[in-house]
């Protein structure tokens, strides 16, 4: 097992990243050490997610020593990110700030070969700069990465860690890079890495522009259900949590230079989950789940849509010992129950909130 102390948690107010950093603070007493979140709150990222976590851990908690410390900066910012190395004596990273949203890759490809590509650049080259001289035995850069790298499917098969890489999007394409500069750093420096690749993941704190978030939301407004093409592309869906202790287990036990699979063997096809969606949202806020069914409508595919994604993940399985806890009806009903009790948290990101509170709060910079 390995001693994490001062752990780097890139993009910790996105998504992802948020659940972790509770789950780690909350709920993983196995771990003692300080989260050194950094985060240029970008659209995706909100800040408030954690306030919760900010007031118990952070520099204004007055009970005890603090263990959260949030730091508003970008990561291809190598300066900063020196200097974070430096006042924090980093020994861990654990990479998930990235431009996340396949959509916004086709219409805007350039942010996300910023942060992806040189992002994760900077990142390593800085860890390899302040780790260089010191014992890499308790060092690790754990890089997180998606199985979209791995490019589309036919009705047949499952992406496993030796599958090629053959990324068809902007997004997926950045994210392969990282994933080769990742193991390059390793087999060239001997960086100490690990990475993983998940399937989509659904919970809590999901920005609404995500699949799941967004049906639900627009359940609850009356508003239309968008599906892609013909709704039968196939998504292997995981709960949040579950991702999040795959990636617990590989920072504590991964072997360097390894990649992990990760995926809860659930594949859906898009137009089935919406039905079973419907079905969970329509009960709990009491709606007429006809009238809600008939608000689906089939808008013009994304252009080069990858059909199937599954994932075989019985490495991490094998040889981690990581299990997925949360079936996929009991996620499901615990995300749509967050959504509906968390109007706060919609409104202000619906109303721009949060990014006033950026400015108000950290002055704008990221
Ligand atoms: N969401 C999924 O289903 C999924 C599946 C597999 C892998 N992943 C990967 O997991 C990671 C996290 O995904 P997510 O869904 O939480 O993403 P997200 O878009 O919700 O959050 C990304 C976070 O990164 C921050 N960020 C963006 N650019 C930055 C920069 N240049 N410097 C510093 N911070 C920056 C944003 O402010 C935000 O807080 C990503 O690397 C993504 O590729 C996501």
């Amino acid at each position: 097992m390995r001693t994490l102390s001062n752990v780097l948690v890139t993009g910790g107010a996105g998504f992802i990243g948020v659940n972790f950093i509770h789950t780690l603070l909350n709920r993983t007493p196995a771990f003692t050490g300080r989260i050194i979140n950094l985060d240029a709150l970008t659209y995706a990222g909100n800040a408030a997610s954690l306030a919760d976590i900010e007031k118990q851990f952070g520099n204004s908690n007055t009970t005890g020593t603090a263990r959260y410390f949030f730091e508003h900066g970008n990561i291809c910012d190598r300066s900063f990110v020196e200097t974070l190395f430096k006042k924090y004596d980093i020994d861990t990273v654990v990479h998930f700030a990235a431009e996340s949203h396949v959509d916004r890759s086709i219409l805007g490809p350039e942010a996300f070969i910023k942060t992806n590509v040189m992002g994760t650049f900077t990142l390593l080259d800085a860890a390899r700069a302040y780790w260089q001289n010191s014992n890499t035995a308790d060092k690790l850069f754990h890089h997180i990465s998606t199985d979209e790298v791995y490019g589309s499917l036919g009705e047949t098969g499952y992406f496993t860690e030796t599958t090629a890489y053959d990324p068809r999007s902007p997004y997926s394409a950045s994210k392969a890079s990282s994933d080769h500069l990742v193991m390059a750093y390793h087999h060239t420096y001997g960086l100490p890495v690990t990475l993983s690749n998940c399937s989509n993941n659904y919970g809590p704190f999901q920005f609404p522009e995500k699949l799941i978030p967004l049906m639900i939301l627009n359940m609850l407004e009356g508003k239309p259900l968008p599906v892609y093409g013909d709704g039968k592309n196939i998504r292997d869906w995981v709960y949040v949590e579950d991702h999040n202790s795959a990636v617990w287990a590989v920072m504590q036990k991964g072997v360097t230079g390894e990649k992990y699979n990760i995926g809860g063997e659930n594949e859906w096809e898009n137009i089935k989950l919406l039905d079973t969606l419907i079905g969970i949202v329509s009960e709990k806020a009491r709606l007429d789940p006809v009238k809600v069914r008939g608000a689906i409508i089939y808008v013009k595919d994304r252009p080069g849509h990858d059909r199937r994604y599954a994932i075989d993940c019985s490495k991490i399985k094998r040889e981690l010992g990581w299990q997925r806890e949360v079936s996929f009806e009991a996620g499901l009903e615990k995300t749509v129950d967050w959504y509906l009790a968390n109007t706060a948290w919609i409104d202000g990101i619906r109303s721009g909130e949060y990014q006033k509170w950026v400015e108000r709060n950290y002055g704008g910079r990221g």
